[in-house]
């Protein structure tokens, strides 16, 4: 099969490529008969499709008649509509209805065939059925029920139930495919008449299987139902002689943190963060407290609730124009509105301060407005309008929106747009200062 110098030196390079090369070889080939498979299915189902589109036709077609004139004469010379070729002519008008491509080019090649089934088989009131005339007999693109292949071979577990009914023939029906089952979830084997791992057979007989999955605590397999069916426990189950794989109660052993509370779940257990109000809990919410945080206590009804520290203790806070806020577990000073907090002592906001801290303007702009002796608090659109640089930073901003809906399509168009998009907000920004 290999050449010479291949077996001699199997370990050589050139063996190694003659492998790599047989390898894609086989996996190009196998991937091809797949496309072909498919192709053929395809084929079948746009047959399919011509042939139901055929007896929509038929009922369509079924009350009508030659239009209009001397309908008695017309029917003695050309013969009966029901089996006229005006009748044919309306009914293959309409076969493609979906327009596809594949459907018309099908239906070009395979014209005659429809005529031939319409004056040899339906005129002559034989009970042919188009299906098998069309796409099993002549076209050769479908098979019969439970079939596949080039030959309609039988699938696996005969015409009846095929797969055990517990699976797909590839291919069935058509003139591809492997005519192998695939079986559906639970079962496998040739005819998917045995169960996979996790399954057990609840019943079977010559043609029928069952396969139910295990119980939740089973590890891996199992004999019946229920967690006494298993052969084995999973983590987080144990085993018990009457009852079968029982769940370990985690929580018991208070495997969390401790200003976490545990909840067991099947087969393992979750930590949940407590309440800020509790150090230690039972559960969420500050009414499941084992103990309070620092700041908080606890009344009757084991509530941490928040204590108010201001209320409390009245010699808090009692800097100059400091008020006293009460905040969860502690409380804050802070000093009263119109003032700020300067070396330590609230110092009232003077008016020059504030406006110094409100953002500058860009210079053509406060110059602007210098000019024309407005205040900042009623700038208003109108005026500007009148600056050219924000005139300007706009019409930018337009140029690229508009540049980027043209460039919608091209991902590499459009990063280079924001990029140069950034650049310039930036550049605006440091030199309209
Ligand atoms: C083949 O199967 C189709 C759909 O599954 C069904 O409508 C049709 O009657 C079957 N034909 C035969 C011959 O069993
Ligand atoms: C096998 O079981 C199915 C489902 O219960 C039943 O319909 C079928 O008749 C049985 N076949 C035989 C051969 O007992
Ligand atoms: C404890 O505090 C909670 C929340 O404020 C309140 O709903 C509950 O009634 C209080 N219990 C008592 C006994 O005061």
């Amino acid at each position: 099969m290999f050449p010479d110098h291949c077996v001699m030196a199997v370990r050589g390079r050139s063996c190694k490529n003659m492998f790599t090369f047989i390898v894609l070889t086989l996996i190009l080939f196998i991937s091809l008969s797949e496309v072909d498979s498919k192709k053929t299915a395809a084929k079948c189902s746009v047959c399919k499709d011509i042939v139901e589109n055929f007896q929509k036709g038929l009922l369509s077609t079924q009350k009508s008649n030659y239009g209009g004139g001397n309908t008695k004469w017309e029917e003695k010379s050309l013969g009966s509509y029901a089996t006229s070729e005006v009748r044919l002519v309306e009914i293959m008008e309409n076969l493609c209805n979906d327009g596809s491509k594949e459907c018309h080019s099908v239906l070009e090649e395979y014209e005659e065939l429809v005529e031939r089934y319409w004056f040899k088989e339906f005129a002559q009131k034989k009970e042919t059925d188009l299906y098998n005339y069309l796409c099993i007999e002549h076209m050769q693109v479908c098979c019969p029920n439970f079939t596949f292949g080039k030959d309609c071979s039988q699938c696996p577990g005969g015409n009846v139930r095929p797969c055990s009914g517990n699976g797909n023939c590839d291919g069935a029906g058509t003139r591809g495919g492997s005519g192998k089952c695939r079986c559906n979830s639970g079962y496998m084997g040739d005819l998917c008449n045995q169960c996979k791992d996790g399954y057990f057979e609840d019943y079977s007989n010559e043609t029928h299987t069952l396969c139910k999955v295990c119980h939740i605590s089973c590890k891996n397999t199992c004999s019946e139902e229920g967690p006494k069916g298993c052969d084995g426990c999973k983590d987080g189950w144990l085993e018990n002689e009457e009852l079968g794989c029982q769940d370990i109660n985690e929580c018991l052993e208070d495997p969390c943190n401790e200003n976490q509370y545990c909840t067991n779940t099947q087969g393992s257990f979750t930590c949940f963060s407590c309440d800020g109000a509790c150090v230690s809990c039972t559960g969420s919410g500050p009414d499941k407290c084992n103990e309070c945080s620092p700041g908080f206590s606890m009344n009757e009804t084991k509530f941490c609730f928040d204590n108010n520290e201001c209320e409390a203790d009245e010699t808090l806070c009692k800097g100059e124009n400091e008020v006293c806020k009460n905040t969860p577990g502690s409380y804050e000073c802070r000093c009263k509105s119109g003032f700020t907090r300067t070396d330590n002592v609230c110092i009232r906001v003077a008016k020059e301060t504030r406006s110094s801290k409100q953002p500058e303007l860009p210079p053509n702009l406060a110059e602007h407005l210098k000019k024309t002796g407005s205040k900042r608090k009623d700038v208003s659109w109108d005026k500007f309008k009148d600056i050219p640089s924000v005139n300007g930073h706009f019409l930018v901003m337009a140029l690229y929106g508009i540049s980027c809906r043209f460039a919608a399509s091209s991902n590499l168009a459009i990063f280079a747009l924001s990029l140069l998009m950034v650049i310039h907000v930036v550049w605006f920004a440091t030199n309209s200062r």
